[in-house]
């Protein structure tokens, strides 16, 4: 059993392989946080003190006593209106204004497998997944007539927790909710590390790690998407934690709107996080009988270092989170034509293109923007979902059956949420687009934002992506979506409740999508990363990493995309040098190495290649292609790092340790190379008992040998030169 209720001691525990997640109802009918870490035995309830906290406030329930306070015990779902004065992770307005509840336990269910959220994302349970159980935790505010149902998802074998949670109003006046996270932990002794992923568009997820001092820490969107900025996974660390070592705990949210994420030490030094929807802009109103569901967040928690933390996400998010047949598939190794052509292409263009990849032994083509309406620049026609049969020199069916025919895949670039206000749709439905009646809208790459809110507007998009979608063969499909969300007001919905019911009507269309083309990839994009989130990996196995594909640049922007996602969902391409986004010049093959850590495949025009380079990229293909599962399905080491190493280097083991893909880029050297000091490099998680050979070293080292003594790596003969060890066991 994983999950255990004691009905004397009135708590819950939920056990995974290794962690142990402990919550009780106290005598005044209140839940209390007790444990979350290394599964322990026992409950850990002595953890409890009182005392007469000064300037604490008590609950009605507890009398005279002065010694118990909200304020100071651990919550599982702290609300506004109980006497804690930290950050709520719940707070409820009545029909007057007035902000307050109070939530006591009302009762619980057990069930078997994994609960689902109608209309959200979220974790589901395999046939081959063990023990997978659901607590449903109902807590009741009678003055309002609210009941809260905290949702639990255990799976013993990944050592994940999902949570979720959902407001139900059973009372007769309107309410709105102000404030709903999903998850909250309390920590009530220890000094922590709050590590975040910021960005910017070009440069997303870099590692921060900061202290959590005396002061509330937030990160998060208000952009109607998860964000370039901030992703919405991050850790909380004990400071000494490393890599390999120490003890940390993540959330990850399963959503790709706004977001909150807030770390926050109280006067007593006890540790607050949480997850969950973004307080900004949320207002929802319900009315009785309807109800509000938080998105999910998935949390993991490692007692070894953040590798295995990751690991633990890496593979709760390729195994229960994204579906379809490319789940576990090798993905077509693609060339898009965006960084070749962007605007500037013709039918012939896109086939001699498409024929010349084929030729290095390219799997796909993908046509990228500019395909439909008058798109000839970013300035026009999004919303025009029609094919421009001028610009192709025929239809889309006969392109895709002229590249299936060479014979290749076949791709197309679509933004479905977007409209530009030069174009066809906008002409005769301005009021599709998000604006505030009397005010300009502002404009984000010259377009507007269409109110996915409204059933019709998300319907009628729908039907005129199909139709293009059914008119020629179209195995891949590129979402992208490039500019965030402002102008927050709409015809069908309150402006408090618009960017949520946004995102059900994204995920409504991502939905039927899915169901309708089974055997389409679908790859996600938002200006690169800025929606790379587990609620689009639900919808779509991949999501393209970065606009910027310059190899060194990605060395980070990957390596923080590493601590909460797996390299199946990583979009990942070489493209040509000088880079386009930042002018950089890298190795060919550094670049290869790099695109490697993901879906790989190829960002330019192969008809500019040199015939070296020609070589060169058939050579990668058939080297990729050679360790695709591994890549794809393996588990993830990161071995260094490109913000303190001089060398970054990520190994990819087998599940079975039988062999293990390792990868090192060198960063510039100062000085004479020749005279260099050697540098080494521990591949740790490897069967230690095991033997193993090197690449072509002319080594062969056990497990134990590579994770704690290593191997030296050669002298670089140039900047950036990258190398690939592929070990097998004997
Ligand atoms: C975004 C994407 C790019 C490309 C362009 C097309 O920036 O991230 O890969 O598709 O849009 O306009």
């Amino acid at each position: 059993m994983s999950i255990t209720f004691d009905p004397k001691k009135q708590s819950f525990i939920l056990e995974t392989r290794e962690t142990s997640y402990q919550m009780m109802v106290d005598e005044k009918g209140y839940l209390l946080h007790l444990h979350y870490g290394a599964k322990v035995d026992g409950l850990s309830d002595h953890l409890l003190t009182f005392k007469d906290h000064g300037f604490s406030v008590n609950p009605y329930s507890a009398g005279e006593d002065r010694t118990y306070t909200l304020d100071a015990l651990p919550q599982e779902f702290p609300f506004q209106g109980s006497g804690d004065f930290r950050s709520p992770a719940f707070m409820v307005k009545d029909a007057t204004g007035t902000i307050g509840c109070d939530l006591h336990y009302a009762g619980y269910t057990i069930e078997t497998g994994k609960y689902a959220l109608p209309g959200l994302p979220a974790v589901y349970a395999l046939y081959s997944d063990e023990n997978v159980q659901s607590l449903t935790i109902e807590l009741k505010e009678e003055r309002l007539g609210l009941s809260v149902k905290l949702l639990y998802g255990v799976l013993p074998e990944k050592d994940i927790i999902t949570r979720s949670a959902i407001v139900e109003h059973c009372g007769d006046a309107p309410v709105s909710v102000e404030k709903f996270q999903t998850a909250v932990l309390d920590f009530q002794y220890g000094t922590y590390d709050l590590l975040v992923f910021h960005g910017q568009h070009g440069y997303e997820r870099q590692l921060q790690r900061t202290k959590v001092g005396h002061t509330r820490q937030a990160v998060g969107s208000t952009r109607g998407y998860s964000s370039h900025q901030y992703n919405p996974f991050v850790i909380l660390a004990e400071q000494s934690t490393s890599e390999g070592a120490g003890r940390c705990w993540s959330m990850q949210f399963v959503y790709s709107g706004s977001f909150l994420a807030e770390a926050e030490k109280d006067q007593f030094s006890q540790t607050r996080l949480q997850m969950g929807l973004t307080e900004e802009g949320l207002s929802y109103e319900l009315l009785p009988g309807e109800r509000l569901v938080a998105p999910e967040v998935i949390l993991s928690f490692s007692g070894s270092g953040f590798g295995k933390l990751s690991r633990n996400h890496h593979r709760v998010i390729r195994e229960n989170v994204c579906r379809g047949v490319w789940k576990d598939r090798p993905r077509p190794v693609l060339i898009n034509s965006w960084e070749a052509f962007l605007f500037d292409f013709d039918g012939d263009r896109l086939l001699n293109f498409a024929e010349e990849a084929r030729d290095l032994g390219i799997d796909m083509m993908v046509l990228d923007d500019g395909w439909f309406g008058s798109r000839d620049d970013d300035n026009q026609a999004l919303g025009d979902w029609f094919v421009n049969e001028e610009k192709l020199g025929g239809t889309l069916g006969e392109l895709s059956a002229a590249i299936h025919n060479l014979p290749m895949k076949f791709g197309l670039w679509v933004e479905p949420e977007m409209v530009s206000e030069n174009s066809r749709l906008y002409e005769a439905h301005p009021d599709w687009a998000l604006s505030i009646p009397g005010k300009k809208p502002t404009r984000g790459r010259n377009q507007l934002v269409l109110d996915y809110s409204r059933k019709e507007v998300v319907d009628s998009i729908f039907d005129a992506i199909c139709k293009v979608l059914d008119s020629a063969e179209v195995d891949y499909l590129k979402w992208d979506a490039n500019r965030s969300i402002s102008d927050i007001h709409s015809e069908s919905t309150l402006p408090g409740k618009l960017l949520y019911d946004y995102m059900l009507g994204l995920y409504d269309f991502l939905e039927r999508l899915t169901q309708r083309y089974p055997n389409m990839l679908i790859e996600g994009c938002s200006g690169g990363g800025g929606r790379f989130d587990a609620g689009m990996l639900y919808y779509t196995p991949q999501i393209w990493c970065s606009d910027n594909t310059d190899a060194v640049d990605r060395l980070y922007i990957q390596y923080g995309t590493s601590f909460g996602y797996p390299t199946s969902a990583v979009g990942a391409h070489v493209s040509v040098c000088p880079n386009q986004q930042n002018g950089k010049i890298t190795p060919f093959e550094t670049r290869a190495t790099v695109a490697m850590a993901g879906t790989f495949g190829y960002e330019l025009d192969p008809s500019e290649l040199t015939e070296e380079e020609k070589a060169a990229v058939r050579e990668q293909i058939a080297r990729f292609k050679q360790y695709a599962t591994l890549i794809q399905q393996g588990d993830y080491y990161r071995l260094s790092s490109p913000f303190t190493d001089k060398v970054t280097a990520w190994a990819i083991h087998a599940r079975d340790r039988s062999e293990s893909l390792v990868s090192v880029v060198y960063f510039p050297i100062r000085g004479i190379a020749g005279n260099a000091p050697t540098r080494y490099l521990r591949v740790g998680g490897l069967d230690p008992d095991a033997l193993y050979v090197v690449g072509d070293t002319g080594l062969t080292l056990s497990g134990s040998m590579l994770g704690e003594v290593g191997f030296p790596l050669p002298v670089p003969q140039f900047d950036y030169q990258s190398l690939q060890y592929y070990l097998k066991r004997v």
